[in-house]
């Protein structure tokens, strides 16, 4: 294995994973751009919104309600099933959003939105949902987008945060937008491809997490980040990986730290941190990796950079990436192609 070697990369990764990562902070920016041109459902008083979506669609949609938790006085849930809670219907907007607008499980919520008489707006590249909400007259966010879900994620994120500011949910957040670019910006610089393992921490890490069970904790603000970490290590990798939030894990997970024992030593529990966070989750995230290592239970800690909530969730984001990305070049796969994941969507599609 060896992390610098750039032509092997060039060779293992296909599709430009790479060059999808590096573009994030444009991502972000041109999605929160775009979005505050869409139109708006004509209903406009909600009780609650409900984000539909799977896998890197649902993602984006974590990470917004989680930043907005602060800001917002309506709840925000993510819902990632078929069946619409019974409390969805008038007073609630469905946001359904699919990359593909192919997604079974959104298509089923979309649907099921209409009956109840739902505010709805669509966000997708095209597909089935596209044509739905053309035919419906629902508002139509189509953005143009052509790489893999996973890595629009500045797209469902940034069009969110747009659509709840359009809708006067929230604030302008226009400088927080801009800070979080600018400090993604600055992180890249330690994290790139040309950057040696010697001073890119991302690539040490990966280095770390090879051939071993990997587990990502952390809380607050940067739970969703920890989920973002596992998704990226599962379909770039194509490696093993499982996110536990704090402090539930204090109530819960430490106690499972025993057995299997010879399991437990080829893990690697990785924790995000950030100055932002509750000060007693800050002291739960140190406490709790100091119980791993009394284990002996290899740990590794990031803490989130940047000024404020968005940076922190979009710089630890984007660590997380480079280093799921690394991780692939480690074991020598594509990071882009996912094939057990569409040979199990066409299978379901079949019956
Ligand atoms: C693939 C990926 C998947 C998809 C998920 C839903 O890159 O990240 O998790 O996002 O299968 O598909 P879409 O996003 O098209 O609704």
């Amino acid at each position: 294995m060896n992390l610098d070697d750039i032509t092997a990369f060039q060779q293992i990764d296909s599709q430009d994973m790479i060059g999808q990562i590096n573009g994030l902070p444009d991502q972000l920016n041109r999605a929160y751009e775009i979005g505050k041109t869409f139109p708006l459902p004509e209903k406009r008083k909600f009780h609650s919104v409900l984000i539909s979506g799977m896998g890197g669609s649902a993602i984006g949609a974590d990470l917004v309600a989680s930043y907005l938790q602060d800001n917002i006085s309506l709840p925000i849930i993510v819902h990632r099933d078929y069946e619409l809670p019974r409390w969805a219907g008038e007073d609630t907007l469905l946001v359904a959003s699919s990359h593909s607008g192919n997604t079974e499980e959104t298509l089923w919520t979309y649907d099921q939105a209409r009956q109840r008489g739902c505010a709805i707006v669509a966000i997708c590249t095209g597909g089935k949902l596209a044509d739905l909400a053309r035919k419906d007259g629902v508002p139509l966010w189509q953005f143009d987008h052509r790489h893999a879900p996973r890595t629009a994620v500045g797209f469902s994120f940034g069009l969110l945060l747009a659509l709840f500011e359009q809708l006067g949910l929230i604030s302008p957040v226009e400088q927080e937008v801009d800070e979080a670019v600018h400090a993604m910006r600055n992180v890249q610089t330690n994290l790139g491809i040309d950057v040696p393992v010697t001073h890119n921490p991302a690539k040490r890490m990966a280095g770390q997490l090879f051939g071993r069970w990997v587990v990502v904790l952390a809380a607050d603000y940067l739970a969703p980040v920890a989920r973002r970490w596992k998704g990226q290590i599962n379909e770039l990798a194509k490696a093993w990986a499982q996110f536990e939030f704090l402090p539930e894990a204090d109530h819960n997970t430490l106690a499972g730290l025993e057995n299997p024992s010879a399991m437990l030593m080829n893990m690697m529990a990785l924790f995000i941190q950030a100055p932002g966070m509750n000060s007693r989750n800050q002291k739960r995230i140190e406490l709790t990796r100091e119980m791993f290592m009394t284990q002996g239970i290899n740990t590794d800690m990031i803490v989130a950079r940047g000024e404020g909530k968005l940076a922190h969730i979009w710089t630890s984001l984007l660590f997380g990436d480079y280093m799921a990305y690394y991780l692939a070049m480690a074991y020598g796969i594509d990071p882009t192609p996912i094939p057990i994941l569409d040979a199990f969507k066409s299978e379901m599609a079949s019956v």
